[in-house]
Parts: C-alpha cells; structure tokens; sequence
C-alpha cells in the first residue's frame, strides 16, 4: 500500500471482472478505497485484478483483492461480507453484477429465462445490501451505488426482463435511500445509456436477428452521437462513491449522451 495513499474505506464490488466493473474497481481504488472485487469464478476474478494493477503506473498505489461470489447465492454472498470485513469493514458497496438475459418478443419470454435475470439483477443487488447492512451501519463513509441502466427509467421493445428487472434496481434504490437517510448512508443508482462494451453488442446482435436486420446500432439516437466509455460511467460511480455530498440520495442519474433528455 502506498504512503501517500489516502485510504477511506474498503469497497466491495460485484460483477467486478465485467466491462464496467473493472472500469469502476479502478476507479474506486484510484480514490484511496481498499477494493474487493468480486465475480462468479475465482479464475476471472484473479485476471481482473492482475489487469488493473497492470495498467497502473505504480501498482503498489492501489489495494485491490479478489473474492469470488454469486449474488444469486445468500450463501455466497455472505461469504463475501465476511472476507471483505477481514480487509478493515465495509464502507462502500456497488452492485454492478447484471446480466442481459432474453431479447424476445413477450409471447416468445420465457418465464424461466425472466427468473434467472430477477435472480442476479433484483435479488442479488438487495441480498447484497441486505447483508452488507450490519457493517454499513457501522461505517462513517457508508455509501451504496447500484449499477442500474438508462433501461431501468425507459421501457424498449423485447427486453421485457432486462428493463423491468433494471426499473426494480432504482425502485429497491430509492425505497432503500429512504430508509436510510436518517442513517446518513446515501443510496443511488446510476444509469447508464449505451456503453460501448461487449454486453451492448450482444443487445444489438440479437435486435438485429429479431428485426431480421444485418445490424442494429443506436449512435444516431445519442445527442451526443457515441456511446459511453466505461471510464465515463466509473468516474461518476467513484465520485458517488467518495466525494459527493451525502445529501445526494435516492437518486437514479442518467449518464447516456443525451439520450433519455
Ligand atoms: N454495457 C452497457 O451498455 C450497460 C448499460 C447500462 C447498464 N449496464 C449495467 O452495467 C453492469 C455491468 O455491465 P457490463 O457491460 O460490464 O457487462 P459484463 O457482462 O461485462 O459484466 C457483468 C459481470 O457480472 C457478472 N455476473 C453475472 N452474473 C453474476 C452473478 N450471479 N454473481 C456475480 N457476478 C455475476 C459477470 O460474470 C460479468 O463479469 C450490469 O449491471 C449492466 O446491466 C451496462
């Protein structure tokens, strides 16, 4: 760890291997936080970390771990929270974990496809809450941020079980923000429009093989006229994180280049 590191807190982050999730444990720990990055294998999670502290100058800058968990798994989960205690408490928690699940019609959606989504998406964001709790209420710099998506305020043709299952991220986040706020723990969501990222182009293969269509893109729908750089979205959910006034909560913020104004 180094010296002139300023270290407020430990954050755990969920999805972490991910896109954006390894784009937002640099981001976190850049900021001085002991990062616990978690994700589904042990083997993906270990690849992320070794990536990060590759692309830093001075690795020994930041304090990044691994944790391999399943937010769909209370079991898992509580694992987590016991490893990422050891590491100093828990101050700052980020639901990144997502999965896209089905782009289908609503007469083609299979119900059982709609659960595995509410699995990961809903029941997982809240199950990590829920049991990051007790070590929250016990922090002074308590923050939580949920990765939720321009898709969570919007609805959009065949991805019933993405949208909806977003829309429950900024409800169970401005539900929880309010239960919360006396506690002085802010709770928000960020919503993301498109980032450019690998789980963008599968949305857009399957559109394109739903409509029968070579391809599907939305740049031209973007005022801004691209998509986000994961970097992007990272720097808001680190400032959320650490730096912004606590009295912001409850919020459900847009980063989309427009697209949603
Ligand atoms: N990519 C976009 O354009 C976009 C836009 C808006 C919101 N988002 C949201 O941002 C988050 C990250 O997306 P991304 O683009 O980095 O996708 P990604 O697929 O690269 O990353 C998602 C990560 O979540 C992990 N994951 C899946 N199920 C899990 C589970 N049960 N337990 C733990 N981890 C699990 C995956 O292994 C993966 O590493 C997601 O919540 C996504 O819905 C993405």
């Amino acid at each position: 760890m180094g010296s002139d590191r300023m270290n407020s807190g430990t954050a755990v982050i969920t999805g972490g291997a991910g896109h954006l999730g390894q784009a937002i444990a640099e981001s976190l720990a850049s900021r001085g936080l002991v990062v616990v990055l978690s994700d589904l294998s042990i083997e993906r999670v270990e690849e992320a970390v070794a990536t990060i502290k590759a692309k830093e100058r001075n690795a020994d800058s930041i304090d990044i771990r691994g944790c391999a968990a399943d937010v769909a798994d209370e079991e898992s989960v509580a694992r987590l929270m016991e490893t990422a205690a050891l590491f100093g408490g828990i101050d700052v928690v980020v639901n990144n974990a997502g999965v896209e699940g089905p782009v289908a019609t609503t007469d083609a959606l299979d119900l059982n496809d709609l659960r595995a989504v509410y699995e990961v998406n809903v029941l997982g964001t809240l199950s990590v809450i829920k049991q990051a709790l007790p070590h929250l209420r016990s922090s002074p710099n308590a923050r939580v941020v949920n990765i939720a998506s321009g898709a969570g305020l919007a609805g959009a043709a065949y991805m019933t079980a993405y949208n909806s299952s977003k829309h429950a991220v900024v409800g169970i986040t401005r539900c929880v923000a309010r239960e919360l706020a006396a506690d002085g723990i802010p709770v928000n969501a960020v919503c993301p429009g498109c980032v450019s990222s690998p789980m963008m182009g599968r949305i857009e293969r399957e559109m394109a093989r739903l409509g029968g269509t070579a391809s599907v893109t939305y740049e031209s729908a973007i005022p801004a006229g691209r998509y986000a750089d994961a970097a992007e979205v990272a720097n808001l959910v680190g400032y959320l994180a650490t730096e912004a006034p606590k009295y912001l909560t409850g919020a459900a913020l847009l980063i989309d280049g427009g697209l949603y104004a």
